[in-house]
């Protein structure tokens, strides 16, 4: 039998040649490939697709909302002419409003699923307790994500839904007042408070948000996919490349599906 190699085809040639250039460099097509082909349980469900679909949605909302703040004009004199313009001008403007406006409760509604699954499936307790704050986080920041939204078409609902919200959370101890006049930008509703609520919703939150699911997921590869309840197997248990205190951590009966005993 021959030992000698086949030599790659051009076009093979052609594929490899910037992924070896770039992996050299970099190391990213390896933590790509590590991604992907990462071990997950064998009776993973589609249950499991939840945090993927919430992650879609997220994306989705960024991808629309670039595009809504190449039309959109923050000020009280512009604000709502612009998002007529938007809806009734701009090329499928009224389809990008539309996508970023019921995507906001699609994205909210998906991360609820998600977390109920995790709850359901005990995915939150030794080692994932981490996961879950993160978790907790993420859905706070998606629902001031969606407050500071509701403002910005700046007209009388969205005014008056965001009086009721700031009065409510000026009804807090201690931070409330702070909070209720920072939201404000002073006094009264208006120009400034609408400036503020644009920065949040386009800028620090989005931003946070970015932040935090890339934590999220480095735990999620890190720590492994938890079984189904009514699995057999340890999650992750045979993830040779873990530090070994966690792979004796993942192997015990805690860190398994919630149905199983502990
Ligand atoms: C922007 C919002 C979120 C995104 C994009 C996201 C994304 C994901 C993804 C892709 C996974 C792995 C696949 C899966 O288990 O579905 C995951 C797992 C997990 N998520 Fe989230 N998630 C979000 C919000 C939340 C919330 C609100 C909680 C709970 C409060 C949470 C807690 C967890 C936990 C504990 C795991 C590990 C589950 C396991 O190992 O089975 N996540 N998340």
């Amino acid at each position: 039998m021959s030992t000698r190699r086949r030599q790659p085809s051009r076009m093979q040639q052609a594929v490899d040649f910037p992924l070896d250039w770039l992996e050299e460099r970099s190391g990213l097509v390896g933590g790509v490939k590590y991604f992907l082909f990462r071990k997950v349980p064998a009776d993973t469900n589609w249950m499991q697709t939840l945090g993927s679909a919430t992650l879609t949605a997220f994306l989705v909302q960024t991808v629309t909302g670039v595009i809504l703040a190449m039309y959109y004009q923050p000020t009280p004199n512009d604000a709502y002419a612009s998002i007529v313009n938007i809806t009734d001008h701009v090329t499928l403007g009224w389809l990008v409003r539309g996508m970023h406006k019921w995507g906001a409760s699609v994205f909210i509604i998906l991360m609820f699923l998600h977390m109920g699954r995790v709850f359901l499936f005990g995915a939150y307790k030794y080692p994932r307790e981490l996961n879950w704050v993160l978790g907790v986080l993420l859905l706070v920041m998606g629902m001031a994500e969606g407050f500071t939204g509701y403002l910005l078409p700046w007209d009388q609902t969205a005014y008056w839904a965001s009086v009721v919200g700031i009065n409510l959370n000026g009804t807090a101890p201690f931070l409330g007042p702070w909070l209720a006049q920072f939201l404000r930008g002073g006094q009264d509703i208006g120009a400034e408070t609408l400036a503020r609520f644009y920065s949040l919703h386009m800028l620090v939150i989005p931003g946070a948000i970015f932040a935090l699911i890339g934590l999220h997921l480095y735990l999620v590869i890190r720590l492994g996919v938890t079984s189904p309840p009514w699995s057999k197997e340890a999650a992750g248990a045979d993830r040779a490349d873990e530090p070994s205190q966690l792979r004796e951590g993942l192997t015990r009966p805690a860190a398994r599906g919630a149905g199983e005993s502990e």
